[in-house]
């Protein structure tokens, strides 16, 4: 690490430790190094560009080919059920009183130790699904060994994973609490994400317009930042628990 870069880990560590309501904002780039694909970056791994969102993340797409929705949705889950949480999950994890609002559908915080209740997640969860035609059952999934293409027993629609999909509004109760989190918070820790889809990248600027510190931490230079922001780049596993450590 440069002088000049030890100095900007200093001056952001010293917003963390002197927020009295932080919150963090991740995306893919947060369980990129526990080994999960992300959505779109330079990675020639990134989901989408060796896959076509609207076939396997739309209700258009479930509606013409359900069996390879499910089935795609099954490998991420089994590739989720190996991964582990990484430095950065732990420690994010390991603060008290932090709010995380997470795009991410893993659930690597909380199995880094974050309290669930401290946990937002606006994009859903792998380990869940619900009725396509929303009568109301859900059921838990064991992510290790999911089941192919079933029907709901309540009302014979086929089941569907708890994800949000491109053209589904995010679950107002989740997004709600974000919103509040975020009004509230005097610090936001932006982790990992392109900041591209919204209305989850929106909780950027309410952040900002709030006059909430931003430090953002990604690989690369983020769309997302603006003059005012702190931006540390570089890996996750490395710059999240170094901000929690640069001042000890
Ligand atoms: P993206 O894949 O769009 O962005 C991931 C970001 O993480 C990129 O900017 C990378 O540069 C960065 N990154 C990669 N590895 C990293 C590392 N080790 N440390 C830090 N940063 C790293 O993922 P999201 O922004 O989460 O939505 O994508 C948002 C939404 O788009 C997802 O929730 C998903 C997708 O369509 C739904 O499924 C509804």
């Amino acid at each position: 690490m440069t002088t000049s870069e030890k100095t900007l880990l200093d001056f952001a560590a010293r917003k963390v430790a002197d927020a009295r309501h932080p919150v963090s904002f991740s995306g893919a780039g947060l369980s990129a190094e526990s080994g999960v694909a992300t959505f779109r970056d330079k990675s020639e791994d990134a989901l989408w560009s060796k896959f076509d969102p609207t076939e396997l993340a739309s209700q258009a797409g479930f509606k013409s080919n359900p069996e390879m929705v499910i089935d795609w949705y099954n490998s991420r889950r089994r590739s989720v059920a190996m991964a582990k949480p990484n430095a950065a999950h732990l420690a994010l994890a390991s603060q008290k009183h932090w709010v995380h609002i997470t795009q991410n559908v893993d659930q690597l915080l909380e199995a880094g130790g974050a309290e669930p209740a401290d946990v937002l997640h606006l994009h859903g969860i792998l380990s869940e699904d619900h009725c396509n035609a929303n009568c109301g059952h859900s059921e838990h999934v064991d992510i290790s060994a999911p089941t192919a293409l079933y029907s709901c027993p309540n009302c014979g629609a086929p089941m569907r994973p708890s994800v949000v999909w491109f053209g589904e509004a995010l679950s107002q109760d989740v997004l709600q609490a974000a919103v509040s989190a975020i009004r509230k918070a005097d610090l936001l820790l932006v982790v990992g994400t392109s900041a591209m889809v919204r209305p989850a990248a929106g909780l950027i600027d309410l952040a900002r317009e709030n006059s909430a510190d931003i430090i953002v931490v990604n690989t690369e230079q983020s769309s997302t930042l603006m003059a005012q922001d702190i931006e540390l780049i570089g890996n996750a596993g490395v710059l999240i628990p170094a901000l929690f450590k640069a001042l000890r």
